[in-house]
């Protein structure tokens, strides 16, 4: 059954029991059991997906916006009817949530594949579940709204302005050279998540939010309120209101979202100076509907794109401050003359028109005019040479301007345990211009490529005053991170990746301005390396595991299962 046919709420997707009547009689007997009547279960049916979860703190007020969605929804009049999939936060997701992110995109295809739903509301947030979902709705090509659950707000420590996740980065640091004492860094754990909702800063959880309303998957100027607020509870409501509108329209985003979409949210993400892993999720995400993201477009995009927007780790605000100085509105009409403003959107309107509908015009100074950035030009650039032959990323907005162009000895670590092992060994020859290297953390290495590329300033080094370094992985970074950080490293080193070859000692060459990435040590040389080393990593022999170690793509495909990629083919 497709979501062409006319039926709709509880008459689609009948449980096959050979019978179609029966099985509506016996669908309709067991939910009425939870106090339903027939003139509710008449109307179309709004899923809504709460991810609410004692383990996912940035989803505290999934419940209470399902409930201000559910208000949308019957005053527009269909029943709005909440369930739970997979729900994914950062800090409890091992190895890593990036693991888990195609396995929730499936539970969510799966689910709104299965239950009888005229249109869904997707509730996430936190970093994964937001791409996790549009993925899994794009397949299951029906109705839906992204809901967000908002940044969280800012606290304060000894009278600074803190919160997650830059400056979780910052304190660490600070207290690894010395600088910050038990008692201080013990007050500094209880100070920055002062409230429910995702990372207050310009991580990946904002990246995503911001992309997915600018590509048109949200209710317009939503991405920023503040999880705690009247105003995302509002927004909680108007999104019921739509979805119900939408699904009697029969508006589906996979129909209606093409490369003019896609290009208006890798705009978006190189003028917030978003996060990194916005590039791989916005790949995977459009390779749900066969549309490929080209590494060089982001790069040439990033080139004439300034990052416009003074939020941390590229500036200095947090999200709360972008809400107040007019939210995504603010930063399209900056940005207009680059945008696709004929893309179209959920509301049933172009991008254009929305923006002429918002026109913030009150002084502020969290987003800046393009002749008067944060940063000439896009936050991201992408490199290409012989250590990363399918193309690396750097997000140059967060590196220190004099490692853009860096050339010195390179010192390998083999994978996590290998830095754990040596990176604050006080024996270990570290030095201050050493180029670190890390390798195995790619998709199949880790696996999951876990955001392990902020590699730490050897400790001898952050106490002698060492701030910054350039670091390589194959691995991913937070969003919430800064530095001059190499990432996405292609092919990875557990496939056989140039990068699994390097040794100590190498000499490696980082040329930001002209894109390379460059390891001096010549094709013979590098060759005889590949025929002495060891076998590559084993597929592990079953359950998920097996499943992610055979379909993982690279990450310039996004790092979904090859499998999941492109539309289905009658
Ligand atoms: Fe959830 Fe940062 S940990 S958004």
């Amino acid at each position: 059954m497709s979501f062409e046919d006319d039926v709709t709420g509880m008459k689609r997707r009948l449980t096959r029991y050979g019978d179609d009547e029966f099985a509506l009689f016996l669908r309709k007997a067991f939910i009425k059991g939870m106090g339903l009547g027939d003139e509710a279960l008449a109307k179309p049916v709004i899923g809504i997906i709460n991810t609410q979860s004692d383990f996912n703190p940035c989803h505290g007020n999934s419940d209470e916006l399902v409930q201000c969605a559910k208000d949308g929804v019957l005053a527009a009049g269909a029943l709005p009817l909440a369930f739970p999939t997979i729900s994914l936060h950062e800090s409890f997701a091992f190895p890593t949530s990036m693991y888990l992110r195609n396995l929730m995109a499936m539970d969510t295809e799966e689910m709104l594949k299965a239950l009888p739903l005229d249109g869904a509301i997707l509730v996430g947030g936190c970093d994964k579940t937001v791409p996790a979902q549009i993925m899994g709705a794009f397949s299951a090509r029906l109705p839906f709204i992204q809901l967000v659950t908002g940044p969280m707000s800012t606290g304060s420590f000894r009278g600074e302005r803190v919160g997650a996740c830059t400056d979780c980065r910052r304190f660490w640091a600070s207290f690894r050279a010395g600088t910050l004492d038990d008692d201080e860094i013990a007050d500094v754990n209880n100070q920055l998540v002062p409230t429910v909702g995702t990372c207050g800063v310009m991580g990946t959880a904002s990246t995503m939010a911001l992309m997915a309303e600018a590509m048109g998957l949200m209710i317009p100027n939503s991405a920023c309120a503040p999880a705690v607020s009247a105003d995302r509870r509002r927004i909680a409501e108007e999104t019921g209101q739509r979805i119900t509108q939408m699904a009697s329209e029969k508006l589906i985003p996979a129909d209606f979202i093409d490369e003019r979409s896609i290009e208006n949210g890798l705009r978006i993400l190189m003028a917030i100076g978003g996060s990194t892993n916005g590039i791989i999720h916005l790949a995977a995400m459009a390779g749900r509907l066969g549309l490929p993201v080209d590494l060089n477009r982001l790069d040439e995009m990033g080139r004439d794109t300034p990052v416009i927007v003074d939020l941390k780790p590229s500036g200095d605000g947090y999200m709360e401050d972008l809400h107040r100085a007019g939210g995504l509105a603010r930063i399209l009409h900056e940005i207009k003359h680059l945008l696709h403003l004929d893309a179209m959107t959920i509301s049933g309107k172009t991008l254009g028109d929305i923006m002429m509908q918002n026109q913030p015009d009150w002084p502020q100074t969290v987003v800046k005019p393009c002749d008067d950035p944060i940063y000439p030009h896009g936050g991201l650039a992408v490199l290409r040479g012989n250590l990363a032959p399918d193309g690396a990323i750097i997000k140059q907005s967060a590196a220190h301007p004099d490692l853009l162009v860096h050339k010195s000895r390179a010192v390998v670590f083999d994978g996590m345990a290998d830095l754990a092992n040596r990176i604050d060994n006080e024996d270990e020859d570290f030095r201050a211009d050493d180029i670190l290297v890390l390798r195995n953390i790619g998709p199949k290495g880790a696996p999951g490529m876990p955001e392990a590329g902020l590699i730490p300033i050897p400790k001898k080094l952050a106490r002698a005053g060492v701030k910054d370094m350039v670091r390589i992985s194959d691995g991913r970074m937070s969003g919430t991170a800064a530095g001059t950080i190499v990432l996405h490293v292609a092919p990875e080193a557990a496939i056989g990746g140039p990068l699994n070859y390097v040794k100590t000692g190498d000499i490696i060459s980082l040329d930001v301005p002209a894109r390379t990435l460059s390891l001096l040590v010549d094709d013979a040389e590098l060759e005889a390396r590949k025929q002495a080393a060891g076998p590559l990593k084993q597929t592990p022999s079953r359950g998920y595991a097996k499943l992610f170690h055979e379909q993982v793509t690279q990450a310039p495909e996004g790092a979904d299962f090859e499998f999941l990629q492109g539309v289905d083919k009658p």
